[in-house]
Formats: C-alpha cells, structure tokens, sequence
C-alpha cells in the first residue's frame, strides 16, 4: 500500500479545508439575508399562516446559525489556533452561544414548519444532536481534554455543515426531477435532510478514525526512526522498528 507523502497530505488537507470554507461562506451568504429583511415576503420557505411567530423562528434561526457556519472553518485551523490560542478561544465562545441560540430558534422552527412530519423528525434529531455534540465538547475541553474536544468538534461541525450539504442535495433533487417526474418536491426535500444529516456522520466519523490511524502511525514511524538511531549507536544494542 502507498502512503501519501507528508507534503500530498497537507495538500490534501488544505483543499479540503478551503472547500468547506468558500461553500459554508457561500451558504450563509446566499440563504441567511432574505431574513435580515424582517419581510416574511422574503423567506425562501412558505410560512405557515396559523403560526404568527414562525418567520421570527426562522430569523432567530437563520442569523446565529449563519454566523456559527462561517466561525466553524476557522476554528480548525492549527496554525491559527496554535499562534493565537485567545481569538481560538473568544471564536469558540462566540460559535458556542450562536449554536445554543440557533437550536433553541429551530426546535421552534421545526415545530412551526409546513415541510411534512418525516422532515420536522430530521430537524428534531439534528438539533439534538447539535446540541448534545456541542456539550461533549466544552465538557472536554474544560477537563482539559483537547483531543476529544477537538473529536466531538468535529462531529458537531458536520452537523452545522448539513446545512451546505442539504442545499446540495436539494439542487441535485431538483435537477433529477427533470427526469423521474413522478417525484414531489417534499419527497426531494425530506431526503435531502435526512441525507445531509446521516451522510455528513458518516464522513465525519471517517475523518476522526482516519485522523487517529494517521497520528499513531506517525507516533510508530518517529519511535522507529528513534530506535534506528539507536541501533546506528555503538553499544546502544537496539532492535528497530
Ligand atoms: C445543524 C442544525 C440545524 C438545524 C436543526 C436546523 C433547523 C432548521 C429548521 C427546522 C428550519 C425550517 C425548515 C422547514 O420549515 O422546512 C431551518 C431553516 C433554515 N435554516 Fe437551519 N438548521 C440547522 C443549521 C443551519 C445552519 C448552519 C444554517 C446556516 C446558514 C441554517 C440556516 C437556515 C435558513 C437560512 C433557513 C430558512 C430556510 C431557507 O431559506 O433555506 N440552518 N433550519
């Protein structure tokens, strides 16, 4: 088996990276403005006309959620973190309220929601998720736990990532209705949900495992190239990796 070499897989990691932090900057470009109009006019999603406070759900939804979409990619980013571990912190904070803020407004945007049972069941599970994910974290973090903070970072991240994924999901529905008419816009939006949660777990689940074999592998190859060295050393009597 091959291994990507140590330049390929920082190269691999920055394209990810920029991917995610140009399409999370895009959603919350092109979907969170048509509610800092205060027009429900403007939102992207029908109303429901027995709930008064349904668009104000979506705005209190919308903004902190935005917000915590576009502080998301910064935060894992090592250089900056390890350079300036206060704006890592102040950021966090910052992501962490927004988070809090965004779930509460959803659970109430979930309920006021006219997109169909199946997916009001989506956003319940998701802001469960998002929130319990996010108090793993802190909890973690305030043990002084940083790897498995940075772990359950990750699996919260891809939780507020389902946001740029259903988008994508819901374009490619819509194109490939085109072709199978029989399929309804609902149907095309609840899998699209249902799809942007448990896909985005499985990635992520994928990145934190192949994270772990890669950080004991480079434990193993520096404690081998320690022990050649020492095997190199006269009288040292080591026997390598
Ligand atoms: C990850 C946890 C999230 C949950 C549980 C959640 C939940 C919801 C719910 C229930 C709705 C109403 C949907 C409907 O009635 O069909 C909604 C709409 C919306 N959400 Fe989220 N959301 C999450 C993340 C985000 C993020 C990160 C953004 C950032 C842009 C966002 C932006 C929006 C916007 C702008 C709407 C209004 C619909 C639209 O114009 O596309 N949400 N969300």
């Amino acid at each position: 088996m091959t291994t990507a070499s140590p330049t390929t897989g920082s190269r691999r990691r920055w394209t990810l990276w920029g991917l995610m932090a140009v399409s999370a900057i895009a959603v919350a470009a092109f979907a969170v403005p048509p509610y800092l109009s205060g027009d429900p006019a403007n939102s992207n999603l029908p109303i429901n006309p027995d709930a008064a406070q349904h668009f104000l759900s979506l705005v209190a939804h919308a903004v902190p959620s935005g917000l915590a979409l576009v502080i998301g990619p910064l935060q894992f980013l090592t250089p900056l973190r390890n350079r300036n571990l206060k704006v890592h912190r102040v950021a966090g904070r910052v992501y962490l309220v927004s988070v809090v803020l965004a779930s509460i407004a959803a659970f109430f945007a979930a309920t006021f929601s006219v997109s169909g049972f199946p997916a009001q069941v989506a956003f319940y599970v998701l802001t469960a998720a998002w929130l319990y994910t996010l108090a793993q974290a802190y909890r973690c973090v305030r043990r002084g736990e940083v790897r498995l903070h940075r772990i359950w970072m990750i699996r919260n991240y891809a939780l507020t990532f389902a946001a740029v994924t259903l988008r994508v999901y819901l374009v490619v529905g819509m194109v490939a209705r085109k072709q199978f008419a029989w399929l309804t816009f609902e149907d095309i939006y609840t899998a699209s949900v249902w799809a942007s949660i448990l896909i985005n777990v499985v990635v992520a689940e994928y990145f934190i495992v192949h994270g772990i074999l890669a950080s004991s592998a480079r434990r193993r190859r520096r404690r081998g190239s320690a022990s050649s060295t020492s095997v190199a050393t006269p009288g040292s009597g080591g026997q390598g990796g």
